[in-house]
This record gives C-alpha cells, sequence and structure tokens, in this order.
C-alpha cells in the first residue's frame, strides 16, 4: 500500500473515501456534524440518527457523498470520548475505517486530520491512523488459490490536511511507519508460515535475505559450528528432528565500536510438537508459531536497520524443531549449556528455555549494555495475562520501566511478574545446577527464573509473549494467528533509548 501526505480541503480531497475522526462527546460530535449537515443536507442528519452512530470507538458510519464533495464517500469513524484519547483510540478508529473501505472496494483511501491537533501532535495521530490501517489490512493468504478468497486492499493510503507545513512534517513520520509496519507484518508471515515451509534453514534464509536487502549482517551457523561451540541445549531439543537446527545471529552497525551495543534474543522452535513429553494433539498446530521470539527479533532488526537507528544491535535466534523421534532427547537427560552450566530435562516440552539458556550465554560475549529476551515460553504466562499484557521478568528496573512506557506508547503493554527468590527452589536439581520445569504454579515465574542463571550479570529483561503473540481470536487491528507482537514495542523502546 501506498502511503502519501498531501495538502487538500474537504472538498477538494482527491480519493474514493475520505474518513474524518469522531469524537463521541454531545458537543464536539454535534460541531463535526453540523458543518456536514449543511453541506450534505437533511436526509444526512436523518441517517446518521437512524444508524445510531455517536463517534463510540469501534464505529464506523458511511455516507455517499453525491458530488458534493470530490470524494465518492465519506466514513466517520469514532474515537470515543476525548476524556480517554489516546493514541490506540485512532489506531482502532482507522481500522475500523479501512475494514469498511475494503469492503466497498475502496483504492484510494484518504484520512483527514483534525483542524486542531489537540492532546496528540499531527504525526503521532498519523503514525496512529497508518498503524491502524497496515495492520488491520494484513492477510496471511498467499496459499489461498482461488482468487474469490483473496480480499482486494486499498491500493493508498492518504493523510490529508489543509496546513503545507503540517503535511511537510509527516512525510517523515510516514516513512517510519511504514518500515515498522512492514517489519511487523514479515514478522507475521514467519509466525503464521507453517511449519514444512519455515523450518530452521528457511528461516535462516529469510533472516539473510532481509540482512542483504536493507544492510545489516548475518552469520548462520551449521550443526557443526553449533555443536563446537557447546550450543547443548539447542543441540538436545533438535536431536528429535530430521531438519538441522540453526543459530542465527544478525547485527546492524556492527562497525561502529562507539555505540551502545544491545542484544535481542528470540525463540526460535519452528514447530513444537513437545518431544517425547509429546503435547495432546488439541491445539498442536498453534505450535508452528513457537519461532515469534525469533520472528519479533527478526522484524525489530529489519526496522532498525531501514531506520538506520544509532545502536550496536545484535540478534540472536536459537532455530530447531521440537519432535519427537528415536534419537530425541529424554526426560532425565543432562544437558551442558554454552558456558558450562547444567540442566536436568525433566520435561522436555519446557524446551525454549533450553535454547534460550545458549544464546544468552552467548549474548555475554558481546558485552551489551542491555540483554532482552522475547519467547513463547509458558501456557501458564497465558492463564496468568491472558492475550492483551506481554508477561515481563528482568533483573534491572530501570530498564523494565522503559519497556513499560514503550509497550504503552505502542499498546503492546507488558506487565511485570516477579523474580522472588523463593520460587527457586521448584527448579532446583538434585544432578544438574538447574531443572527445567518448577511445577504446576507460577510456571512463568520459574521459566524466569531459570533464564535467569544464564544471564550472569547482565541487564536483562525477559518478555514472555506467549499469549500476545499468537492470537485466538483477532484484535482490532490484528486478525487471528501470529500478531507480530514486539516488533513495534523494541523499536520504541530502542528509538527512545538512542535517538532521545
Ligand atoms: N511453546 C510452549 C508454550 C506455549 C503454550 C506457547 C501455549 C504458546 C501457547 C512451551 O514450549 C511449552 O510447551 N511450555 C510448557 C512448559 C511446561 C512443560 C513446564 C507449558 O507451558 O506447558
Ligand atoms: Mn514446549
Ligand atoms: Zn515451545
Amino acid at each position: 500500500m501506498k502511503l502519501s501526505a498531501v495538502r487538500s480541503t474537504l472538498r477538494q480531497t482527491k480519493a474514493d473515501a475520505v474518513v474524518l475522526f469522531t469524537e463521541q462527546d454531545t458537543k464536539l460530535f454535534a460541531e463535526r456534524i453540523s458543518p456536514l449537515k449543511k453541506l450534505f443536507g437533511a436526509r444526512f442528519g436523518h441517517e446518521l440518527e437512524l444508524s445510531g452512530f455517536n463517534g463510540k470507538s469501534g464505529e464506523c458510519f458511511a455516507w455517499y457523498t453525491d458530488k458534493k464533495i470530490s470524494a465518492p464517500q465519506l466514513f466517520l469513524a469514532g474515537l470515543g470520548e476525548t476524556a480517554s484519547l489516546s493514541t490506540e483510540k485512532y489506531r482502532r478508529a482507522a481500522a475500523c475505517a479501512a475494514r469498511h473501505a475494503q469492503a466497498f472496494k475502496v483504492k484510494h483511501l484518504a484520512f483527514r486530520l483534525p483542524e486542531k491537533a489537540g492532546a496528540f501532535s499531527y504525526p503521532e495521530i498519523a503514525r496512529a491512523a497508518s498503524e491502524g490501517v497496515i495492520l488491520s489490512l494484513y492477510a496471511y493468504d498467499k496459499y489461498l488459490t482461488e482468487k474469490s478468497a483473496k480480499k482486494p486492499k486499498p491500493a493508498e493510503l492518504i493523510i490529508a490536511h489543509e496546513d503545507e507545513t503540517v503535511v511537510r512534517d509527516l512525510k517523515r513520520t510516514l516513512n517510519e511507519t511504514r518500515i515498522i509496519c512492514d517489519a511487523t507484518c514479515l514478522a507475521r508471515d514467519c509466525e503464521n508460515a507453517p511449519g514444512n515451509e519455515l523450518h530452521p534453514e528457511t528461516f535462516a534464509r529469510i533472516a539473510e535475505e532481509s540482512a542483504e536487502r536493507y544492510g545489516y549482517s548475518t552469520t548462520v551457523w551449521d550443526k557443526d559450528k553449533i555443536e563446537s561451540e557447546g550450543f547443548g541445549g539447542l543441540l538436545a531439543v533438535n536431536a528429535g528432528s530430521t531438519r538441522p537446527a540453526r543459530f542465527i545471529i544478525l547485527e546492524h552497525n556492527a562497525d561502529k565500536p562507539e555505540l551502545e551495543t544491545i542484544v535481542l534474543v528470540g525463540k526460535g522452535i519452528t514447530f513444537d510438537a513437545g518431544g517425547i513429553s509429546l503435547k495432546p494433539s488439541a491445539g498442536m498446530a498453534e505450535m508452528k508459531m513457537d519461532m515469534s521470539g525469533g520472528a519479533a527479533v527478526l522484524g525489530a532488526m529489519e526496522a532498525a536497520a531501514r531506520l538506520k537507528l544509532p545502536v550496536h544491535l545484535v540478534g540472536l535466534i536459537p532455530a530447531t524443531e521440537n519432535l519427537p523421534g528415536g534419537s530425541a532427547m529424554r526426560p532425565g537427560d543432562v544437558i551442558t549449556h554454552y558456558g558450562g552450566k547444567t540442566s536436568e530435562v525433566d520435561n522436555t516440552d519446557a524446551e525454549g528455555r533450553l535454547v534460550l539458556a545458549d544464546a544468552l550465554g552467548y549474548a555475554a560475549t558481546f558485552k551489551p549494555a542491555a540483554v532482552i529476551d522475547l519467547a513463547t515460553l509458558t501456557g501458564a504466562c497465558v492463564v496468568a495475562l491472558g492475550q492483551h499484557a506481554t508477561g515481563m521478568m528482568g533483573n534491572d528496573e530501570a530498564l523494565m520501566a522503559a519497556l513499560k512506557e514503550a509497550g504503552e506508547a505502542t499498546y503492546e503493554r507488558v506487565w511485570q511478574l516477579p523474580l522472588f527468590e523463593e520460587y527457586e527452589k521448584q527448579i532446583r536439581s538434585d544432578i544438574a545446577d538447574v531443572k527445567n520445569v518448577g511445577g504446576r504454579w507460577g510456571g512463568a515465574i520459574t521459566a524466569g527464573l531459570f533464564l535467569k542463571k544464564f544471564v550472569g550479570d547482565l541487564h536483562w529483561v525477559h518478555l514472555d509473549i506467549a499469549g500476545t503473540a499468537i492470537l485466538e481470536e483477532a484484535k482490532p487491528y490484528a486478525p487471528k494467528g501470529g500478531s507480530g507482537v514486539g516488533v513495534r514495542l523494541l523499536i520504541e523502546f530502542l528509538t527512545r533509548r538512542c535517538r532521545p
């Protein structure tokens, strides 16, 4: 979809449909509507009343403009009450308008920015609106071979305002939004790709293609290298699979030693059957998305490179399937991880932490200022927080506070869970340094504490995205399936940190 900013009045705006944001407050609603009543006549007022549309968030009203303005259709998109106005309300309003536009087969869709910016700046509104449009129109339809099954999308998104200086300011915002949404959709594509298409080798290939295209670097370790480096966790999880594991290393600004180093680590289990501790078949197909952490890291790397963020950013993705097989790891096995620590495997389905342990240990070799890992790590986190908050744990309160703020800004919200030492005894092992499961209670926390054993003195945050990455039902601007969560969050965090 093409994104453009144009200077124009409501009458002039050239598009197939033009959208006006509409507040729910009685007085503001009336102010917004009264010039439209004058323009379109009494019938407009009647139809609007009949529709019941009153500016409520997430609701829309559509009107054929009868040549009174250049665009043949007008959509009113509800923002809700101004007291609770937020950029998220703009995202949702825009998403609703975008779905309307799609239903009406609109090719060129224009949004008018309000005459007065109010609580949010024009770039903020334009960014939120275009995110709402692009992300809500995403569909994973590459395997639909019947043309009628694919919904056509608008070809152009236009942001319009009367003031030339406002419009000029938007060019940069729209370019950045484009990059961030592309990266989110890349992450969604990787998540939604079936396990027979996206496996460790093809995942690595996608990363290499992105890096080649956008000028950052990749190194992909094959199984021999993974073995010689002593990544015992990744090898153990890979043992039941005939497809070989890969360790994917992505690097942006590797040649700029003056920049701060931040390492992102993403769980890259391209399919998680559970291994010998086999999962039940109901819902197992979702486990093709168990590489969502890796997808978020790849998306964030691509966006950071395209945005030329002044940070030395490293992305680490341990990638493997977790399958049962004649040579699979067994419950009771002991693994030696990168760096020499050992773990006892009590349940082969707690595989994410085993591959992350190696990658977190390896992260230290970059001497980073901060390490952030993202992983669809535990069902327990989904039980605790559902689909609307990512579980956050870590050893650095300031880092977590910064991620919380980035979460509010992007609405990829995070919620902290404790890493109290009392939980540690649940993952004590009699024969190894740590055990990979901690019993029934506090499963997200004991998983976090397992990871903590491998981060040493690094400043570290763990994000459990099991509930937020894999959507069982659609959200306002994310269809069911892979959400691409983490990309916008990480880019917002990084931008605030390195471009203050
Ligand atoms: N990938 C799963 C966690 C998961 C569950 C992600 C549901 C998304 C939705 C992970 O590898 C896993 O199987 N975890 C186990 C851990 C248990 C064996 C301690 C779980 O949560 O049941
Ligand atoms: Mn598992
Ligand atoms: Zn898993």
